[in-house]
């Protein structure tokens, strides 16, 4: 062959494995609502950026008639290219190519990538639409998803790992996604389960849709699986985008610093009124988060799932840090099961990339009753006491209003490494609420009180006694356990202030093989 046409021909194998599984597979993905795989690489990358890899690979297996069929690249695309001109490694399963199923070869080119952005230390995106383990391939494609876990593993911690569901993620499949740092799902389009609706039929009797199974509603709502539910591919290739902006490259690194015009000193009058007069009455805490960040940009993670508790980044003066918030809009912003886990989860990632962590504290406590005992609220509520007692970022807490009991230690409190503690004038930080300190230490009194009147009164005046002994901060300032009571209006400044003097801040855990968090 002459040169031209070994060119030519290279020309031509290109474009061939660009069409994927062909144009008719291509129309019905189209037909679906779906993106093929290179078009998400496109919309997720910058333009022009991206640099494919291993687009010469095609399977090795002669069952089934399968060595007839063979399209280049196999049933992924796999590279690098930037986001906001930061280097991303990238793979997306091309539904076009059997389904997008996992070869022996696809997991390798998978692995490849993911060992790429070990090595060059930056963020992997996955892009997940596939009918899981490649069935003719049998049990090598059981031993590619392994390898692919196995990278999944040693990557946590060091290099952010971010999955997008855009299709179908079946059987163990799940279990990559699962062991990353974030999940994204398309509403309509993607589905995760273990097992699917019919196996769920014939086991269990169960008759279940797949949406009702496995679809973003449940895991963004439900199980916490998805920490992010997008109505498009669209949409959730631009949160993947803002996502990564708040997160450095690696473990080694800071997360990138933005300039801001968002003044330092800028003052809120309205949070000196935020608080209603009547503890019980609710307020929405993502008005305060709104009002204290830089430009009132906030990236909620787990927006759907366990809404008694805020978790997700914004930045001050440009620096990223993540927010914890109990919300006092939803279950009084009482901490569960469900609130304790999502939180220590996002408490350990921001600790594993230097992101400095902002507690905001309004929590009654944790909910009492059989529910949440039976459900193991004390093994969950250790989960966040260990993620903010082991973490070493710079963490600011402020109280704002309620911080009672175990939950008040757990709220990252001073003697759990917090590093600036300050509170509003409206906190109340005691062992427990008034009616159910009085309750204990006066049933006996209040028990022989006979006149039903007389009862009422003298509970509501030991009440109003408590409250003005230790519904304040300024007991737990006279400890020095609260470091400052601060004006709300100023809050914005002061975790400005405090996050500069931290940033020299150096803790060290003791050596240790690796902790063992109470999972
Ligand atoms: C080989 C597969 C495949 C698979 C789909 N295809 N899944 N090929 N192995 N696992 C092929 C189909 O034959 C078809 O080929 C093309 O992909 C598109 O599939 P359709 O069924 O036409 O698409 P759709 O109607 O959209 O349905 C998608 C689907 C369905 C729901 C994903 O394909 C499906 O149920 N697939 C099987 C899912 C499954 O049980 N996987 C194994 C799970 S066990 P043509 O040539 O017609 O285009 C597992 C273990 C992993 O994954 C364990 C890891 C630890």
């Amino acid at each position: 062959m002459e040169n031209q046409q070994k060119v030519k021909s290279l020309i031509d194998l290109r474009l061939e494995a660009k069409m994927g599984g062909g144009e008719k597979r291509i129309a019905s993905q189209h037909s679906k609502g779906k993106y093929t795989a290179r078009e998400r690489i496109d919309m997720m990358l910058d333009e022009g950026s991206f640099e494919e890899l291993d687009m010469f690979v095609t399977h090795r297996c002669y069952n089934f008639g399968l060595e007839n069929e063979k399209y280049l690249g196999d049933g992924v695309i796999t590279g690098h290219g930037t986001v906001d001109g930061r280097i991303v490694c990238i793979f997306a399963q091309d539904f076009t190519v059997f389904g997008g199923s996992l070869s022996e070869t696809m997991a390798l080119k998978i692995c490849k990538v993911m060992d790429i952005a070990m090595k060059l230390g930056c963020p992997v995106v996955g892009i997940n639409d596939s009918g899981g383990a490649r069935i003719q391939e049998g049990v090598t494609s059981l031993a590619g998803y392994a390898e692919i876990f196995e990278r999944n593993i040693l990557a946590s911690g060091v290099i952010p790992q971010i999955s997008a569901i855009f299709g179908p993620c079946a059987g163990g499949a799940v279990y990559s996604p699962a062991l990353t740092d974030f999940v994204l799902m398309t509403e309509d389009n993607s589905y995760m389960f273990v097992t699917g609706p019919k196996v769920v039929r014939s086991v269990t009797g169960e008759d279940i849709s797949i949406e009702d199974l496995g679809g973003a509603d449940v895991h963004a709502g439900k199980s916490g699986v998805s920490h992010f539910k997008v109505s498009n591919e669209e949409e959730g290739s631009m949160l993947i985008r803002k996502l990564l902006s708040y997160l450095p490259q690696n473990n080694l690194e800071e997360a990138p610093v933005s300039d801001t015009t968002d003044p330092i000193d800028r003052l809120d009058d309205s949070l000196n009124s935020i608080i209603p007069d009547n503890p019980n009455l609710p307020y929405n805490m993502k008005d305060i988060i709104h009002s204290i960040v830089d430009h009132a940009e906030f990236l909620e993670v787990h927006r759907h799932y366990a809404r008694n508790i805020i978790v997700g980044f914004a930045r001050f003066n440009g620096n990223s840090v993540g927010i914890i918030a109990n919300q006092p809009n939803f279950l009084a912003g009482v901490l569960d099961c469900d609130a304790s886990r999502k939180a220590a989860r996002f408490v350990r990632f921001c600790d594993a990339f230097n992101i400095p962590i902002l507690t905001l504290v309004d929590v009654p406590g944790f909910l009492p009753g059989s529910g949440q005992e039976y459900a193991g609220i004390i093994i969950h509520g250790a989960k966040l006491m260990f993620a903010y007692g082991e973490a070493t970022v710079p963490k600011i807490t402020i109280t704002i209003r309620k911080s009672y009991g175990g939950a008040h230690d757990v709220m990252s409190c001073k003697q759990l490494r917090g590093d600036f503690n300050y509170a509003w004038p409206t906190a109340e930080i005691a062992v427990m609420g008034a009616s159910g300190a009085i309750e204990v230490l006066e049933g006996r009194n209040i028990n022989k009180i006979t006149d039903e009147a007389e009862k009422t009164s003298y509970i509501a005046e030991k009440v109003s006694e408590y409250n003005e002994k230790f519904a304040n901060p300024y007991q737990a300032a006279s400890y020095g356990y609260i470091d400052d009571i601060i004006e709300p209006r100023n809050t914005r400044f002061r975790i400005i202030r405090a996050f500069e003097a931290l940033q020299t801040k150096k803790v060290v855990n003791p050596m240790k093989k690796h902790s063992n968090i109470p999972l």
